[in-house]
């Protein structure tokens, strides 16, 4: 279980749609401190709230921000991209693209991070997606599954040392992401931001933040077909 109350909460892609959310919640939820990082920090009208330069593809930038960041006790890694592409004939360079963001990303800022987060007994939020569940994401689906195995693989390691790591589920939500696209139906990303942020009070290991999702994931048992 982590509080959010008196924590400091380090949000990557603090700019887009759930970035965004994930900062103005931790506020209202009594946060000490939030670094909103991102490739082009903007100024935030809130002085807990310290803009951070951070590219996630970036080793040199990781670096710099775990350095200046090192009262971080909460990690959330949500920065995220979106190719479109087939897998036998979409572009190899956006499935890598995606594989660097959305996997490598998440996994090297956790262990950068790792060292402000066990003495602090912290957590980690890794953003995955129902479609780690779904190839119909194609590249997409591979990279988000890819992070659901080191989210997984990540708690082993992590939770000994009383650090809490959480993978986040969630269906098409009405961020920037999904531009274009026909938005009833979706989440609204202060829905999903707020069960992220319970899961984390209730000391869960995932959070299903909706009907969609939950349902996918109870389907993991059924034959493939
Ligand atoms: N929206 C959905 O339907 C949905 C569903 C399931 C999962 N997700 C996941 O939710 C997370 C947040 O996505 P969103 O929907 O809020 O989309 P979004 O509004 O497009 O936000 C994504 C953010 O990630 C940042 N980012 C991308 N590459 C980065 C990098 N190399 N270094 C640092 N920041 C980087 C972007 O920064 P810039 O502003 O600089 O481009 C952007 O602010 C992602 O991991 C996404 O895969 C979304």
């Amino acid at each position: 279980m982590t509080d959010i109350a008196g924590s400091t909460v380090l949000v990557t892609g603090a700019n887009g749609g759930l970035g965004t959310e994930f900062v103005h919640q931790a506020l209202t939820l009594g946060a000490d401190r939030v670094y909103a990082a991102a490739r082009t920090p903007k100024d935030w009208p809130d002085e807990r709230v310290t803009p951070l330069r951070l590219d996630v593809n970036d080793a040199d930038s990781i670096a710099a921000a775990a350095d200046t960041a090192s009262d971080t006790t909460i990690l959330v890694n949500n920065a995220g991209i979106l190719r479109h592409g087939e897998l036998l004939t979409g572009a190899i360079e956006d499935i890598a693209a995606q594989l660097t963001t959305n996997l490598f990303g998440p996994l090297l800022m956790t262990r950068a991070f790792a060292r402000h987060l066990v003495p602090a007994k912290g957590a980690v939020v890794n953003v995955a997606s129902v479609l780690s569940w779904l190839p119909l994401g194609k590249g997409y689906s591979v990279s988000k599954a890819a992070l659901w195995s080191a989210t997984n693989g990540l708690r082993l390691e992590l939770a000994p040392h009383g650090v809490q790591v959480v993978g986040a589920y969630l269906a098409y939500t009405d961020t920037p992401m999904t531009a274009g696209r026909e938005s009833a139906g979706m989440n609204a990303p202060a829905d999903v931001v707020d069960a992220i942020y319970q899961g984390l009070r209730d000391g869960a290991s995932e959070v299903l933040a909706d009907e969609i999702t939950r349902s996918v994931r109870a389907g993991l048992s059924q034959p493939i077909a």
